[in-house]
Formats: structure tokens, C-alpha cells, sequence
């Protein structure tokens, strides 16, 4: 080793284990007391060179269980690339799009294969769900429930968002189908036809799709894989154009997986305050956070300007078709913009819900699908840096896939059509963005175990990514 200094010399050791793959991604490094012994290095030695590894993004501390690989060598620790910045206008979606959702696959290489055992969360959840419905009084189903849903789940979720920092009465929350019509409810509250909403680049198709049936005009603000939207972009938007809304999720953006940072949110609610901006916060990935759940960035909101939007969709069951609102100053629209789309919610689902809330079977539930999630997302990204080409991967604290960026000349639109031969259906970056960006780039979801038909699949994915376009490996 020709390194000066004793951290020095420790942290080159290290990074050569890590190279080597002696501990592989995610895995524990020996404690600092076993590298003071073996080393012959003082606590602060060991201390300083494991804080080095973490600034350079290769561990992870967790608290009171050391240090962790968080990367593998090749990992490119650069944010991703943002995108650029162009004049509002109307939005075409895809034919890929429906494409894809038809083959309900938006989330799934494999979407034929389909999961064995339930696992015990959704056990409970059914459960709850068949006591409920069989309590119903005889003549429920002659009665449209409250339109802005079951007040016993609504204290549930209260409860639940109180725990985040946002202490809500039950009455400023509205129950919806789903966090796509809690979206839709929030859009058509707030702008009118023509209006500019600024859109998180890539972002949520979802969003997209609704700002095109509702004849508003978008603006891609670029968003990136650290700390989500681009808080210094948006503020050169705003001073160019008039923007009604700007659709974010602080909490894992899809695609990006980004975490907006404290310092970004507090900005991003003073310029709503000084552009007289709607917030509409995509709060969906909250629950499925790795580490301690974040704050929504509603419970900053003193001006009454965030509406919050979520569902049990990522953290539950997309099937249950449950999610909520809370509407800040246009709550009483939206209440009523619930009743003219959806008129009630079903009561029976809502009861059995609340009560695998107030069980404790939802909060045992994220605790098990927490770990699970951890160790998919790792193997996914250990099994990408095998793939015949250089990949950047964001690395998300919460969310359920990776963002990969590949060379310039792979394009993941034409490699959909040829992995659908083989039975995979990918989700091309081009879906995340109106203007035909990111094509270089896709989505893969770690929601499904990794068993060994999936990881062939993806193994295969990566030759076939090599062969479109002109791509060769590098
Ligand atoms: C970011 C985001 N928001 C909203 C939704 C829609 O969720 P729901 O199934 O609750 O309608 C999705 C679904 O994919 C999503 O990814």
C-alpha cells in the first residue's frame, strides 16, 4: 500500500474488499472493532475510513448495525441525467402505454408468472375484509355509503398520517378509488382547461395521461435521482410561464426513487406561496420507505396549499382500489367531485380495511414488507452490474423499482417489442416524459421476488438491451 496515512491505508483495504466482492452489496463490513484489532488502528482511524466510504456513496451506516456495502464497484455515483427544460404545451400519450397496463404489467418482467403463497399481510387483509362484509346489515347494499368514505377509516388514516408529523381530523380526509382518482379529483379541482401544471421529468405517466383527457398543458421540470424535482428549474419556470399546479411526490418519485431533501420542500412551498401554486403531492411510495417513513410534505404546508393524494395501492394491494384525499382549500370541490365521479365508496371494503388498521395488521405488514423490499432491491442491483454494458442505477430509499440509465445508444422502445416474444415486458423510459426523452432508459421493479425464472429474465433483458438500436456492449 503506498498510501500516507493510517485511514488511508485502512480505506484503499476496504474499497479493494468491496472491488473484490469480498462483502458483496448489502452486506455487513467487519465492525470497527474488529478493524481497530486486525488493523491495528484507534476507533477515530476506523471511524474517519468508513465515513470517507460512505461519503463516496460505497457504504451505508445504519444505525447500531455497523456498516454496509451500498454499492457495487462499478456503480456510477453521479446523479443520473437530468432532463431538459421546454415550453408548456398539450400532451399525447402512448398507445404503449394502454399497451402495457393491458398486459397489467406495468410493475412485472414476468407478468405471466404469477406469485404462489399470499403472503400473511394480505392473509389478514382478506380476513378483515370477510368479517367485514359478512357484519353488513341486511339492507347495506339498498344504500350509497357518506361520499367522502368510511369515517372509521378516515380515523385510521388520521392516525396514521399523525404519526408523520401531519396532524389531520379525519374530516379533511376524503376516501377515493385509488390514487389515480385522487389525482384526477385533485387536477380537476384546481385548473380549468388550457392551465399549465409543471410534471416531475420523467415522472408518473398517470399524471400525464389525466392532464391529456382534461385539455391542460404540461411542463417537464427536471427531476433527479438524489433529491427529486429540480427546485432551481421550477423557479425558472415559474418566472417564464404561469403555472396553475406542479404535480410532485416528495416521497420516492417514480420513476427516480428521489427523496426531496427538507431544504427542497421548505423552497418549493414558498414558491407556491409567491406563484399562487396548487401542490398536489403524490404521498403513494410513502409506506414502502426502507428506513423510518417520511413526513409528507403536507404537514409544512401552513398556507393550505398542498393536496395530498394516496392510496393503499404500493403498500397493500392494487386491487383493493382504496385510496384518499385531503383537499387544503379546494377540500369542499373535491368532496364534491367525488360524489359526481364515484358517488360512494364501498362501505364493506372501507370497514374491513380500518379494522386491519386498528388490528395492528397493516403496521406488521410494512414492517415485513420493509425487509422484504430491502433485500429485492439489492439483488436487482447486483444483478444489473452483471449486465454486458456500463448501467447507472438510482439506489431509492423507498419506492418499488430502480431508475437505469443505459449508453445513449440503447433504445428500450425497441427492445419492448422483442422482449414481448420472450414473454417480458419491460417499461420504457420514453413513457416517463411527453417530449421523447429517456430512451436510453427504463424502470425495473423490484416488487416480485427474484426467484429464478425471474432473474433469467432479466439476464436476458440485458442481452437483448445490448442488441437494439445499434447498442453493443461496451
Ligand atoms: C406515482 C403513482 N401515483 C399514482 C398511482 C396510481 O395509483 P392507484 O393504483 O392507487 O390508482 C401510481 C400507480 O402506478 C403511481 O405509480
Amino acid at each position: 500500500m503506498t498510501s500516507e496515512y493510517r485511514y488511508q491505508q485502512l480505506e484503499a483495504w476496504l474499497q479493494q474488499g468491496i472491488k473484490e466482492q469480498r462483502w458483496r452489496l448489502g452486506e455487513r463490513l467487519p465492525s470497527i472493532r474488529t478493524l481497530c484489532r486486525e488493523h491495528a488502528v484507534s476507533k477515530a482511524t476506523a471511524q474517519h475510513a468508513l465515513q470517507r466510504l460512505e461519503a463516496q456513496g460505497l457504504v451505508e451506516a445504519r444505525p447500531k448495525a455497523g456498516y454496509f456495502v451500498a454499492l457495487p464497484p462499478t456503480a456510477v455515483k453521479s446523479p443520473l441525467r437530468r432532463s431538459r427544460i421546454e415550453a408548456p404545451r398539450p400532451v399525447t400519450v402512448s398507445d404503449l402505454l394502454l399497451d402495457i397496463m393491458r398486459r397489467s404489467a406495468a410493475f412485472d418482467l414476468l407478468p405471466e408468472l404469477r406469485a404462489g403463497d399470499l403472503p400473511p399481510g394480505i392473509v389478514a387483509l382478506n380476513r378483515s375484509i370477510g368479517r367485514s362484509l359478512r357484519r353488513q346489515r341486511g339492507d347495506a347494499y339498498q344504500y350509497y355509503d357518506d361520499p367522502a368514505g368510511d369515517f372509521g377509516l378516515r380515523q385510521q388514516l388520521a392516525m396514521h398520517l399523525s404519526r408523520r408529523g401531519w396532524a389531520v381530523e379525519p374530516d379533511r380526509l376524503c376516501i377515493t378509488s385509488g390514487c389515480q382518482h385522487a389525482l384526477s379529483l385533485a387536477l380537476m379541482a384546481c385548473c380549468k382547461r388550457g392551465d399549465v401544471v409543471a410534471v416531475e421529468s420523467p415522472g408518473f405517466y398517470g399524471v400525464m395521461q389525466l392532464i391529456e383527457q382534461l385539455e391542460l398543458q404540461m411542463v417537464e421540470i427536471p427531476t433527479s435521482s438524489d433529491t427529486g424535482l429540480d427546485i432551481d428549474a421550477l423557479a425558472e419556470v415559474l418566472e417564464r410561464w404561469q403555472v396553475r399546479a406542479c404535480v410532485v411526490s416528495p416521497a420516492f418519485a417514480t420513476p427516480s426513487g428521489a427523496l426531496m431533501p427538507d431544504i427542497a420542500r421548505r423552497r418549493l412551498l414558498l414558491l407556491a406561496e409567491q406563484y399562487d401554486l396548487a401542490l398536489i403531492e403524490d404521498d403513494i411510495y410513502a409506506d414502502t420507505s426502507l428506513g423510518p417513513i417520511p413526513d409528507p410534505l403536507k404537514a409544512l404546508d401552513v398556507n393550505d396549499r398542498v393536496i395530498l393524494c394516496s392510496s393503499f395501492s404500493k403498500s397493500l394491494s392494487r386491487d383493493l382500489r382504496l385510496g384518499w384525499i385531503s383537499g387544503a382549500r379546494w377540500h369542499e370541490r373535491i368532496l364534491h367531485l367525488k360524489l359526481v365521479t364515484q358517488l360512494a365508496s364501498s362501505r364493506y371494503l372501507q370497514q374491513g380495511v380500518a379494522e386491519f388498521m386498528e388490528d395492528g395488521s397493516f403496521a406488521a405488514h410494512l414492517r415485513r414488507q420493509r425487509n422484504e423490499l430491502q433485500e429485492r432491491r439489492d439483488q436487482l442491483i447486483a444483478l444489473l452490474h452483471q449486465w454486458p454494458c456500463s448501467v447507472r442505477v438510482s439506489i431509492p430509499q423507498g419506492g418499488l423499482a430502480v431508475w437505469v440509465e443505459l449508453p445513449d445508444r440503447v433504445d428500450t422502445l425497441s427492445a419492448y417489442s422483442e422482449g414481448l416474444k420472450q414473454g417480458i415486458v419491460l417499461t420504457p423510459g420514453t413513457l416517463f416524459s411527453a417530449s421523447g426523452q429517456f430512451k436510453n432508459c427504463l424502470r425495473i421493479s423490484f416488487a416480485h421476488p427474484w426467484d429464478k425464472l425471474r432473474r433469467e429474465a432479466l439476464i436476458r433483458l440485458g442481452g437483448l438491451l445490448m442488441n437494439s438500436g445499434q447498442g453493443r456492449p461496451e
